[in-house]
């Protein structure tokens, strides 16, 4: 069953309850996270919420419970899903106020929901996926895991209507930061690079699960800006997030890379992270 939650209350997910006045929808003011639920447990939960304390708190928000209350609501919303395999999407906002571009001394709403995770296809793994260069058209402070995610949905509703699974976005000198949602690697003579940590980008929580197996498996990696040629030149290309975990790309632009297969290192990397969800969950 899916389930929804609002300020201290479970309920249906398609009941209507936000107030016209509302800032995560006027403004865009606010934080989320999404956490995938594996047999029950949701995977990495402690560093999503590690990230939510620090967007919110970026942007001047209290969050209205502590970690360890926004966890209990997670966990009870999930047994009362009954869901074993769940996607779980939670934001803060803040708050509900007469519109005004001036923080309201109002507490932060915090609404979440519980579903059945996305599913994403097999093919896709096993085949690859395609994907396109857009320009990044985003703010500064991209580390934010914010509401204002229009740059991200343009850009991906463009990829896809284009045929695109994904779309990389590139900085104005040709470099790469991140997808639309999600973080981007490249393997070269068998060294694995990814954009490194600044404001350009997410602090992915997948992107570091992915960097710990590396360093584990002794793959050499490097946190370091590449270019699009670079890219294009390179053996393997995937992308992680929670929802589609560790994805190949084959091709980009219609141009493939490599031999347009899934590569080795992508596919052992892959094969490590489904074995680190299938071991653990909450902590
Ligand atoms: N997106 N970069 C961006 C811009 C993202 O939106 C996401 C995740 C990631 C990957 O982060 P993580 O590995 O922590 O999921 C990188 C989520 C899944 C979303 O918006 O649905």
């Amino acid at each position: 069953m899916e389930i929804g939650f609002i300020n201290g209350e479970f309920i249906d997910i398609n009941k209507a309850v936000l107030p016209i006045d509302e800032r995560g929808h006027q403004f865009g003011d606010g934080v989320y996270e999404v956490v995938k639920v594996y047999d029950s447990s949701p995977f990495l939960l402690d560093e999503h919420l590690l990230r939510l304390e620090k967007s919110a708190s970026e942007i001047r928000i209290n969050l209205p419970y502590t970690l360890h209350e926004v966890k209990k609501i997670i966990m009870d919303g999930l047994s009362l899903s009954q869901l074993q395999e769940a996607e779980i999407y939670f934001q803060v906002t803040r708050g509900i106020a007469t519109r005004n571009h001036l923080f309201p001394k109002v507490p932060a709403s915090f609404t979440m929901t519980i579903r059945p995770a996305r599913i994403v296809l097999k093919q896709y793994y096993n085949d690859g996926i395609s994907a396109t260069l857009s320009n990044d058209e985003r703010w500064t402070n991209c580390h934010i895991k914010s509401l204002n995610l229009l740059p991200n949905v343009i850009a991906k509703q463009k990829a896809f209507d284009s045929g695109y699974f994904e779309a990389i976005l590139v900085t104005k000198d040709a470099y790469i930061t991140e997808g639309t949602s999600s973080n981007i690697f490249v393997v070269k003579n068998n060294k694995l690079y990814t954009t490194p940590l600044t404001c350009n980008i997410l602090p992915g929580i997948t992107r570091a699960a992915v960097l710990a197996i590396a360093k584990e498996k002794q793959i050499i990696f490097k946190e370091e800006s590449f270019s699009t040629t670079f890219l294009m030149d390179a053996d393997e290309v995937f992308m992680t997030s929670t929802s589609v975990e560790i994805l190949p790309i084959c091709s980009v632009d219609h141009n493939l890379i490599s031999n347009g297969k899934p590569g080795p290192i992508t596919k052992s990397l892959y094969e490590a992270y489904s074995q680190l969800y299938s071991l653990k969950g909450v902590k």
